[in-house]
């Protein structure tokens, strides 16, 4: 709502030429009707991008790779789609030889440092403009700006503030701001109740490569096909719904409820392979370094920084050996693994059964946990404990 309102401010305010971007990353919308909005808030030209592919190849594989869960819990939808659609904004504004670009984020969001950094990063020489950072129009205020102007806003919007991509559906604003109310059942769209969801568990089986999904239930995909397959059979069985108190980085707590199947299916997969083919130390860097400083840049606004490259090329190198499948178990709103294997797993049944196989002795054993626990024995001496 607040970029069609800003349409028609930005040509009022500056009596400027404005020209649309659409960028299409999976969100269930009607392009052609979002494009007629656009002209009728006074638009001169319009376009719209299909950058799904892009989207899933290029920010959601990595997102996939790096196990990205802001906070242990968001799967970064919004976050990851506003680099791609400042990208793909930058070059209509080269072809169109636009001397700024605007956005319609306010300034309470997080989402304005994303845009606004990335579109330094990648154009330096042109302006930025956000109209809702400027206009001091509340909620209320910019309907009835909407309505003077003939300018129609989608039902959905009136509520809830929603953003939707292939990745997440993110959902802010009205009831859902009471953080000590349930979400109401209408916030949600991608997802069926968990108490309506079928009486049966569905099993699905992904087979990852170079730590990336390869097939499901044994046909090959690719990461769109992939995430959309994973939404579907998430969604139907009511997996993938996150309520979530989250640090923003403009300072204050939100409450956020998510919609994210393929998201939660894929991460609990992922991370289930790892923890088979990773040495423990690997893992323990991954799981408690890489990955969430890579989710925090990323949140962050600072897809840009370098940093961020340098924490996927250290996660690819341990990746290469996240090949095999996992299967998953859903069921009314639960996710379960409960099988897994790859050609590259430690696990050896061998040495881990305990009646069978491999056994160190009594002597090797306490040698072991001497020298095992002589660090923190002689701390605890040394300082009386
Ligand atoms: N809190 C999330 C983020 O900062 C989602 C924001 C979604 N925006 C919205 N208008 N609903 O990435």
């Amino acid at each position: 709502m607040d970029t069609t309102v800003a349409i028609k401010w930005l040509s009022e305010k500056y009596n400027a030429e404005v020209i649309t971007v659409t960028v299409d990353v999976g969100q269930e919308e009607d392009f052609q009707e979002v494009e007629s909005r656009a002209y009728k808030a006074g638009a001169a030209k319009h376009y719209t991008i299909d950058a799904k592919r892009e989207f899933a190849e290029e920010y959601i594989a990595r997102a996939v790779l790096m196990n990205a869960m802001y906070e242990g819990k968001y799967p970064l939808g919004t976050a990851l789609a506003r680099p791609l659609i400042v990208s793909k904004t930058v070059e209509v504004a080269r072809r169109e030889g636009a001397d700024a670009i605007a956005h319609g984020s306010t300034s309470k969001g997080n989402d304005q440092v994303r845009f606004d950094v990335t579109a330094k990063a990648l154009a330096p020489d042109l302006e930025i403009l956000a109209p809702a950072r400027v206009w001091g129009m509340g909620r209320e205020q910019e309907i009835d700006y909407a309505r003077r102007h003939g300018i129609p806003i989608p039902e959905a919007h009136k509520k809830y503030s929603i953003d939707e991509n292939l990745w997440t559906r993110s959902i802010e604003g009205g009831p859902v701001d009471d953080q000590r109310a349930e979400p109401p059942e209408d916030a949600f769209k991608w997802t069926v109740q968990p108490e309506k969801a079928p009486d049966q568990p569905t099993y699905v089986e992904i087979e990852f490569s170079n730590g990336l999904p390869r097939s499901i239930n044994g046909e090959r995909v690719d990461m769109l096909q992939a995430v959309r397959a994973l939404n579907n059979v998430g969604g139907l069985n009511g997996v993938g719904r996150i309520d979530h108190i989250e640090s923003r980085l403009v300072g204050f707590k939100s409450r956020e409820v998510y919609e994210a199947p393929a998201a939660v299916i894929l991460y609990e997969a992922h991370r289930d392979l790892e923890k088979l083919v990773l040495t423990p130390r690997e893992l323990r860097f991954k799981h408690t370094v890489l990955d969430p400083l890579w989710a925090d840049l990323v949140y962050q606004g600072l897809w840009v920084e370098p940093l961020r490259q340098s924490l996927e090329a250290a996660a690819r190198e341990m990746e290469r050996w996240v090949d095999g499948w996992v299967k998953v178990k859903l069921y009314r709103g639960s996710l379960q693994v409960v099988a897994r294997d790859s050609k590259y797993g430690t696990y050896s049944r061998d040495i881990a059964d305990y009646s069978t196989g491999w056994y160190p002795s009594d002597e090797e054993a306490r040698g072991f946990i001497e020298m095992w626990s002589l660090h923190s024995l002689l701390a605890l001496k040394k300082r009386g404990q």
